[in-house]
């Protein structure tokens, strides 16, 4: 019997699904889903900081490694997420202080994207530099020894180990706060204005039921405004709220009616429409899933709540927000 053809066949744009290789490898329906439905592939966790250097001294590209493996078996293009980010660094990497925070900086981003070159088609260069809200710069390791600064030494190191790499500026929360959007665009016109080489920004879209469409529209229109690829890095849509703090859920939809799966259907179909629409299609860089399965959804463990905020449900079976996406592509 022919495979049922997948998103990917719908879609004008690359759509991609954020992947653990291990599970892909250990479970076969998964597995399936992923071939069908994406070509293109991020892993997420992985690639992080935070997996590759856990240890100090050494570099583990182990699981990276095989999640390359599986992308290129499967002609798919592979995502690199992400290069700099402040969540879950180990001591030896928060604690460096100055010119060795800079030196390590340097070296880490060199050695990895030396070690993929060629392999990988874009990374999140940097992850989640500005405030959870507002639209300040984050407080993170790497900004209170070096400042902005890091931000521009990360870019340019990646293009010096990659030229082909696009490279990416990632953050989230700009569907609800304008302010944000604001400050993350002001941020990529003074570093372009400072010749730092950027081709891309990265809205995640870890969207809410009661999030406001047309902020999400008006987001992606000031984004495509700056000419630089979009992509919509980490897709879900949770019926709860949460604060963006681990463990931060506040859980008040305790089981989804058909009416809601409805509903969730008709915002995930506005959704890719709103992408087609704003962003021209040579910058449409395409929309990746954050997990791809209620079951193995990051937003049950994280936030600690029930939730189902994926396009296949806990038996890994097509939901309507499935369809609705595909009606909006
Ligand atoms: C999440 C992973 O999905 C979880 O498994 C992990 O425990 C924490 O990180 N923004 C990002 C992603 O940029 O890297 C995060 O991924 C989700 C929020």
């Amino acid at each position: 019997t022919a495979e049922p053809a997948g998103l990917k066949d719908a879609a004008s744009f690359p759509i991609g699904g954020a992947i653990n290789i291990r599970r892909v490898n250990e479970d076969a329906k998964l597995r399936a889903i992923t071939t069908t439905e994406f070509n293109s592939i991020t892993s997420t966790n992985d690639m992080k900081m935070y997996r590759i250097a856990a240890r100090e001294g050494q570099l583990d590209f182990a699981r990276a490694d095989s999640t390359v493996a599986f992308a290129e078996a499967q002609g798919m293009r592979m995502f690199g997420h992400a290069l700099v980010w402040h969540y879950g660094l180990p001591d030896h990497i928060a604690g460096l202080q100055g010119a060795a925070m800079a030196d390590f900086l340097t070296a880490y981003i060199d050695t990895v994207v030396n070690h993929f070159r060629g392999r990988i088609d874009g990374w999140d260069v940097v992850n989640e530099v500005l405030d959870t809200k507002g639209g300040g710069m984050r407080r993170s390791p790497f900004y209170q020894q070096l400042g902005t600064d890091y931000i521009g030494l990360a870019f340019r190191t990646a293009r010096r180990a990659d030229p082909d790499a696009k490279l990416f500026i990632n953050d989230f929360g700009t569907e609800r706060d304008t302010a944000k959007v604001t400050g993350l665009l002001a941020l990529v016109d003074s570093l372009r204005g400072a010749g730092v080489p950027i081709d891309g920004i990265g809205l995640q879209w870890h969207q809410q039921m009661g999030d406001d469409t047309a902020v999400v529209r008006s987001t992606l229109r000031r984004a495509a405004a700056t000419g630089l690829l979009i992509h919509v890095s980490e897709l879900d849509l949770i019926f709860n709220t949460h604060n963006d703090e681990a463990g931060g859920g506040t859980e008040h939809v305790q089981a989804v009616t058909p009416a809601m799966l409805e509903q969730q259907a008709e915002r995930y179909e506005a959704l890719a429409r709103i992408y087609r629409q704003e962003v021209p299609a040579p910058q449409q860089y395409g929309i990746t899933f954050w997990d791809f399965t209620d079951r193995d959804t990051w937003i049950k463990g994280f936030f600690d709540m029930g939730d189902w905020p994926t396009v296949y449900d806990e038996n890994l079976e097509r939901k309507p927000a499935y369809f609705g996406f595909r009606r909006g592509l």
